[in-house]
């Protein structure tokens, strides 16, 4: 994501200049001129330096990628923005006034109703393979994995598998305490730093509610490495475990070597973590929650009758254009993200049609940085699919929603599934997107 982002402000940021430029006179044209030619200067020196072809074909954007490190290391020689550029704009919600006046519908929770359960634990009976090795996510075939995706009464894989008496942990611990603590929450906010590859971001107190800082869990996981970068930053959690709105979760022997991949299971599996609750909101750690969790959750869910609510991609709609770009940015071993793409191709996966009124979602590519969910069967089956394929493929949750949420759908067609695709401008205006702690940290997105 942090490149992604890098990648799209670099231009945009000139353009912005520019007619700055033009509404206030000569200061900044000059400004803008020293700008180009010290870039220029930068650019020509350092390929130069390198002995690099710049033009060498199907290479471009790495060069550009390393320019961008090289103007970060230099920060005197063309100056950052002073301010995060906008160049979306968040838009206005209209929340209800006060917390105070809100209530659950009656019938709200009269969604499509089974039973779900989970697998706990796996055995190698059943599979007989040679050097079995317990694994998180356990070891779905793919004619388990068919049958998950109908809603009907079930036991399914969705994360914490546990591996034969004797095999080591489960992976992803916790403290007792913690889990004691996260019993008890009925509704949730969570999110997660793995891997130091963000700061830590306080909900912004002054738009939180008496009764939400009161009766909603605010939970961050973090990994030993995170707390102690934390800590050496100076925050340190309190005597009960909390630092502001935040309650600290370490997680001990997280159960994956991607720090992307780690990231899915507190982002999809809050009906697991949280076995009480009855709502949650997960944002990822790079954003600060600047609006009330209750009004949230009366406005995405409960005012539109939805039981699962997450924004759209701002530029991208279509997967195979999300695809093109993880591949142009390298976000990912291309290898990998063909096989999952290719596997999605021939199981049907449809491409977006903006013209047909039918098209059962507004866009096939979401921003998963801000999930809004009610635990109800058909929400918690889409969220332990989409973290199914997350594990099976890549940790790239964008380009396995649609295929996941389109599945579902057809092999459901007399069991709606309610969900709400909302505008990534509303995100903006719950969650300020911030910076992330280096140029190319492990980051969670
Ligand atoms: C749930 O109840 C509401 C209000 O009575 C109704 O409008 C809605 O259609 C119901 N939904 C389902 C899935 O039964
Ligand atoms: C990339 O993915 C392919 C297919 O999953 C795998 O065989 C290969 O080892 C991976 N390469 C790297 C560098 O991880």
């Amino acid at each position: 994501m942090s490149f992604l982002k890098h990648n799209g402000e670099l231009l945009p940021n000139s353009i912005r200049v520019v007619s700055r430029g033009k509404r206030s006179g000569g200061f900044f044209k000059l400004r803008f001129l020293q700008s180009v030619f010290l870039l220029a200067t930068v650019f020509l020196t350092y390929f130069a330096t390198l002995g690099m072809n710049i033009f060498s074909p199907g290479d471009l954007d790495s060069r550009l990628l390393s320019l961008q490190e090289v103007l970060q290391e230099n920060p005197k020689v063309v100056k950052p923005p002073v301010k995060r550029r906008r160049k979306y704009h968040p838009c206005e919600i209209q929340f209800v006034e006060s917390v105070n006046n809100i209530v659950e519908p009656k019938d709200y929770m009269n969604f499509t109703q089974f039973s779900l359960d989970y697998i706990d634990k796996e055995e190698n009976k059943h599979f007989g393979i040679i050097n079995f090795e317990p694994r998180f996510g356990g070891h779905q075939t793919l004619q388990e994995r068919e049958n998950t995706f109908y809603a009907t009464d079930k036991t399914l894989h969705c994360g914490f598998v546990k591996g034969p008496p004797g095999s080591s942990s489960t992976l992803f611990d916790l403290e007792e305490k913690d889990r004691a603590y996260m019993n008890t929450c009925r509704v949730v906010v969570s999110s997660c730093i793995f891997g130091s590859s963000d700061y830590l971001r306080r909900p912004d107190r002054r738009m939180i509610s008496e009764f939400s800082k009161k009766n909603v869990c605010f939970v961050i996981f973090v990994d030993e490495q995170t707390l102690s970068t934390l800590s050496s930053d100076g925050n340190i959690p309190d005597d009960q475990g909390y630092m502001g709105l935040w309650r600290i979760v370490v997680v001990r022997n997280l159960p994956y070597k991607d720090m992307r991949k780690a990231g899915k299971v507190p982002k999809f599996l809050s009906h697991r973590l949280f076995p009480s609750s009855r709502y949650s909101i997960w944002l990822d750690s790079k954003m600060r929650l600047h609006a009330d969790p209750m009004l949230i959750i009366e406005y995405f869910l409960w005012r539109t009758r939805s039981e699962y609510a997450i924004s759209n991609h701002y530029e991208r709609h279509c997967v195979w254009e999300e695809v093109l770009q993880n591949k142009r940015l390298n976000k990912y071993n291309q290898t990998a993200i063909d096989e999952q793409f290719g596997y999605y191709e021939a199981d049907g996966l449809t491409k977006f049609d903006p013209s047909d009124p039918n098209t059962p979602l507004p866009s096939y590519v979401p921003e998963g940085s801000f999930i809004i969910r009610a635990h109800t069967p058909m929400s918690n089956l889409f969220s332990c699919l989409w973290f199914n394929e997350v594990d099976r493929f890549t940790s790239r949750d964008q380009l396995s929603f649609a295929y996941t949420y389109l599945k579902l759908r057809r092999m459901n067609p007399d069991r709606p599934f309610y969900l709400n695709m909302f505008k990534d401008c509303q995100r903006r205006a719950m969650a300020k997107l911030l910076k992330h702690r280096e140029l190319s940290p492990p980051s969670i997105t």
